[in-house]
């Protein structure tokens, strides 16, 4: 279980809210895999990231756009290989079934999205904002 901290906050509320959101839905999987419930819940999981990584992802890029976030062309990248990632995931359920491989998978890959993704690339967004801000004052 990882809770929220206001340090994983960006300060623009529509991706705040998102973000909180998908640690929620991280937070059921990871108890899931602690009760040894992960098998069951990977499809479910997986079929949230689909969806909400296209709304979530579609937001953060053109909150990007808006700003001219210096490192959209990198941090769209990222969004792609993690929304590769998920695919790919979802591919090998589909394929093979559910196996612990893909539960471990799928638990690091969230806690790296966590802790690099949101924690420190997404972070560089609230940055920028800011330091526009102040360029306009
Ligand atoms: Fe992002």
């Amino acid at each position: 279980m990882i809770n929220w901290k206001e340090s994983y906050e960006i300060g623009v509320e529509r991706i705040d809210c998102q973000h909180r959101q998908l640690l929620a839905k991280l937070n059921e999987f990871f108890e899931a895999c602690t009760n040894q419930q992960g098998k069951e819940k990977i499809e479910e999981t997986l079929k949230f990231l689909k969806e909400y990584t296209l709304e979530h992802f579609g937001n953060e890029e053109e909150l990007m756009e808006e700003i001219d976030f210096p490192e959209l062309a990198e941090h769209r990248k990222t969004h792609a290989e993690f929304v590769k990632t998920v695919l790919e995931l979802e591919e090998s359920v589909k394929a093979k079934g559910v196996s612990v491989l893909s539960t471990i998978k799928l638990n690091r890959t969230l806690t790296d999205w966590l802790l690099n993704h949101i924690n420190k690339c997404d972070k560089l967004i609230g940055e920028c904002i800011a330091n526009k801000g102040n360029q306009a004052v």
